[in-house]
């Protein structure tokens, strides 16, 4: 039986395209389904073009969040998915949600995190002049970017840049650092400690 994975999008879609690129179809994973919170979403057509069945949850099309959300989630659930990964999904998703998909939901974040969370991190990191930057996967809890880290990747910003130079830089890391995480936790490689749930071990092969 295959690892299913449901990606969440809203635009650009880079990072699902790295998905589809080294994981999809490999080591008995599958990029099963991709919604986006908005139509026309560039990453809508990335998988349309890799033979991936897509959607478009936008709010606007429900009564409200909470009635999208769930929408969304009976959707995931319908097409028996085992990880949920927000990659780029810019809305922020209800409570319901997060419990209903709790430890098998995943974000990429471009910063290292619990340093600038939320929008634009990138530019809350140049602005406090960082030599430091970089990119965390982790799992998905109620608050803002809060939740147990999975994998973090740093880089040297040894002196202040142009925002598109940084975001190429982080993406570039992104691209590589959640598939990373999606290949280790459908393997079954990704363990969280009883002890402190808060940590999460990661298993890399050798
Ligand atoms: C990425 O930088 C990700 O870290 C953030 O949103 C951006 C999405 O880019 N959450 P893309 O749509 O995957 O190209």
């Amino acid at each position: 039986m295959a690892f299913r994975v449901g990606v969440l999008i809203s635009g650009e879609g880079s990072n699902l395209q790295a998905l589809l690129d080294t994981v999809h179809g490999r080591d008995g994973v599958e990029i099963a389904c991709v919604a986006s919170s908005r139509a026309g979403a560039r990453g809508l057509e990335r998988a349309a073009d890799a033979g991936v069945e897509t959607a478009v949850f936008a709010k606007a099309g429900h009564t409200d969040r909470d009635a999208r959300d769930a929408a969304l989630g009976n959707w995931l659930d319908d097409r028996r998915v085992d990880l949920v990964v927000l990659a780029g999904f810019m809305e922020i998703l209800g409570g319901p949600f997060i419990r209903r998909f709790e430890g098998r939901l995943i974000n990429v974040h471009p910063s290292l995190l619990p340093a600038f969370p939320g929008v634009r991190a990138i530019e809350q990191a140049l602005d406090y002049g960082v030599k430091v930057s970089g990119v965390t996967v982790h799992f998905v809890d109620e608050g803002v970017d809060t939740g147990p880290v999975v994998l973090q990747e740093a880089f040297a910003l040894p002196y202040a840049r142009a925002v598109e130079e940084v975001e190429a830089m982080t993406h570039e890391i992104e691209h590589r650092l959640l598939p990373r995480a999606v290949r280790a936790i459908a393997a079954g490689r990704v363990r969280r400690d009883p002890s402190n749930p808060r940590v999460v071990r990661v298993d890399e092969p050798a």
